[in-house]
């Protein structure tokens, strides 16, 4: 994870105008111009992704999946390469457009899409949903609302992987991500999903993070 300085900043400015998304079109603007870092951005598919996959490969083939606020993409082309029928969506146009371009010959149906405001069609479409670092991003008053859209996309005996930082009851909220309790993901069994799994783990990162791994279903 890069320098979050400026994401801190946007975010913090953002949030006193009453905004709090409109700060990450302005972060992935200002880093096409070469002026800010976008500290998400890997530029590669999510690890966590990788090695789920790798013990719990999932039937693909005809099968909608659906790639919550994906950024420049890489997890999406990731799902798409397993052989998904696969939509994504970013609040950010210029994340989007990045994608596009990163991937021209893609078959990754990208959208520009608010997850608070989806288009309907999407609810109970998807047969395996894809979230990572999203709800973290998010100040914890639009939390619920954001975890009960994700959850509303998974069709009936479909899944969803969820992949977050987690933070211990007695952590303090501090500067951005906003790390979830497991209460708070509990929030996705209240919305009408199953937990099939649940891992808590330290990633590779410097310093490691704490992460919940979480596979959900739609009984
Ligand atoms: C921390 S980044 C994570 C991006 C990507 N999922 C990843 O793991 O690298 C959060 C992403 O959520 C997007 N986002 C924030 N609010 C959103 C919303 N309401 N609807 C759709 N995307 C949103 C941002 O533009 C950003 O790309």
């Amino acid at each position: 994870m890069g320098d979050r300085t400026r994401a801190n900043e946007l975010a913090a400015e953002y949030a006193r105008k009453g905004d709090p998304t409109g700060w990450f079109e302005v972060l992935y603007k200002e880093s096409e111009e070469g002026k800010s870092l976008v500290p998400w951005a890997d530029r590669g598919p999510n690890s966590g992704l990788l090695e789920f996959w790798g013990a719990n490969r999932q039937p693909a083939y005809g099968k909608n999946a659906l790639v919550i606020a994906s950024g420049l993409g890489d997890d999406a082309e990731q799902l798409a390469a397993w052989g998904f029928r696969t939509t994504a969506f970013d609040i950010s146009q210029t994340a989007i457009r990045t994608a596009g371009k990163r991937f021209p010959q893609s078959l990754v149906n990208y959208r520009v899409a608010d997850l608070l405001q989806p288009p309907p069609e999407w609810a109970g479409k998807f047969d395996f949903v894809f979230e990572a670092n999203t709800v973290q991003a998010l100040p914890v008053g639009l939390r619920t609302q954001a975890i009960q859209k994700i959850a509303s996309f998974v069709r009936p005996g479909g899944k969803l992987l969820a992949i977050v930082r987690g933070r211990a009851e007695n952590e303090p909220l501090e500067e951005l991500p906003w790390p979830l309790t497991r209460a708070e993901m509990n929030e996705f069994i209240r919305a009408g999903l199953a937990q099939e799994t649940f891992e808590e783990y330290f990633d590779n990162e410097d310093p490691p993070a704490r992460r919940f791994r979480v596979l959900y279903s739609r009984p």
